[in-house]
């Protein structure tokens, strides 16, 4: 027996909704196949938790979450608590906590998803981006000064350092040479105008460059990259990114492959050392809340990358077939995609499309 330990952290909003759901589908990939198992535990840890305890997470909420193969979660953040408190007080620490410094985020045109870039098909959006995802713009380095006096201010410090850097450029470059179907690897800088960080950022993709000759290394200013997302997102194969660049990088990578309804990331621990956690690119949507509309395929990509992960190609493989299978048949959708299925249909109808293609 396969047997797969599994920290369910559903979160807040509409994080509850679609966990639901790829809990389901993962319980339908173990039906299908009798010698897969999942065990779950799940976390109430939220916004609510903190209303209730004044903290988002017990305070050995992390040593909790150890000993699991990974952890599912839905999103954190909702209107009451500030967000850089909720975010800072689950989500964040346990990236960090578990090494989980490579986020990878493909921006992926699924069968039988439009692009909203006119003309654009399957082949011209395929690519992954790989956010650096322990350091860089999020600190917790600086401060608040001469507050209630006119001269107020705020200081973000940033921290890049050659362990961190390296150890993302490695992997994207790694993967560039292996997976990449261009070998080409394009760094996002704003070495024009940041001017520590980024050129540190700069010279270490240089110095790694020569231990990749066969990949194609471009430097590009993430204003610019930005427009290419949009203007020749064709020529992107992997695209490694600090932090906030990544951040904001995979928001618009999810745009142009369909919305963040169906976005997903995987914050890996690449040595295995700890578990790697699965969540979808989108937040808690505080405005579709409650209503039963959210797109639960980002949680269920999600679900499939976690599978990926685990060394269960096979099953992940079938997820997302399934997940196309819906898309392309595009009569059970949710309202993102133009469709008036609610969260549970999609999550069922993909279900089902699972347990038909294993028969
Ligand atoms: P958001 O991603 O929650 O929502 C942005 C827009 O996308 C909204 O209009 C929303 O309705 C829509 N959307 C998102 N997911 C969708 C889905 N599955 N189906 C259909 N529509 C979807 O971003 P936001 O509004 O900036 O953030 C809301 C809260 O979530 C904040 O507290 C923020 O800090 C938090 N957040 C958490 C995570 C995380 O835990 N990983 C990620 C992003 C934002
Ligand atoms: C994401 C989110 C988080 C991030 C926030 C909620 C801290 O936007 O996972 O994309 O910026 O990492
Ligand atoms: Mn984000």
């Amino acid at each position: 027996m396969r047997d797969y330990s599994i920290a369910l952290i559903p979160g807040d909003g509409i994080g509850v909704d679609v966990i639901r759901e790829g809990r389901k589908v993962l319980e339908a990939v173990c039906e299908i196949d009798g010698g897969l198992k999942f065990d779950y535990t799940e976390f109430d840890w939220s916004c609510e938790h903190y209303a209730r305890h004044g903290k988002m997470m017990p305070d050995d909420g992390l040593e909790r979450l150890r000993g699991f193969d990974s952890i599912y979660l839905g999103a954190v953040g909702y209107p009451g608590v500030p967000d850089h408190v909720s975010l800072w007080g689950l989500l964040l620490p346990i990236r960090r906590a578990f090494r989980q410094y490579i986020n990878i985020r493909p921006v992926k045109l699924l069968r039988g998803i439009r692009s909203p870039l006119a003309g654009r098909s399957a082949e011209d959006l395929d690519f992954i981006v790989i956010r650096e995802n322990n350091e860089g713009e999020y600190s917790s380095m600086g401060g608040r000064m001469y507050e209630g006096t006119p001269l107020d201010m705020a200081i973000q410090n940033s921290v890049f350092t050659r362990t961190g850097v390296e150890r993302v450029l490695r992997y994207a470059f790694r993967l560039a040479q292996a997976n990449g179907k261009r070998n080409r690897l394009t760094s996002a800088t704003k070495s024009n105008g940041i001017n520590h960080t980024m050129p540190f950022w700069d010279e270490y993709v240089g110095r790694i460059t020569a231990e990749y000759p066969g990949v194609e290394v471009s430097n590009v200013h993430i204003d610019a990259l930005c427009a290419f997302f949009v203007t020749k997102p064709d020529t992107f194969d992997v695209v490694v990114a600090s932090n906030l660049f990544g951040d904001i990088l995979t928001d618009l990578g999810a745009a142009i492959v369909g919305g963040l309804g169906i976005a997903p990331s995987a914050n890996i621990n690449p040595e295995k050392e700890f578990p790697s956690m699965f969540e979808p690119v989108h937040g808690s949507a505080p405005d579709i809340a409650g209503k039963g509309i959210a797109n639960p395929i980002a949680a269920i990509w999600c679900v499939s990358m976690m599978l990926e992960h685990l060394g269960e190609a096979e099953a992940a493989k079938a997820v997302l077939e399934a997940v196309q299978d819906v898309l392309e048949e595009g009569q059970v959708l949710t309202p993102d995609l133009g469709g008036k299925a609610s969260t549970r249909d999609v999550g069922d109808h993909i279900c089902r499309k699972l347990r038909l293609a294993a028969k």
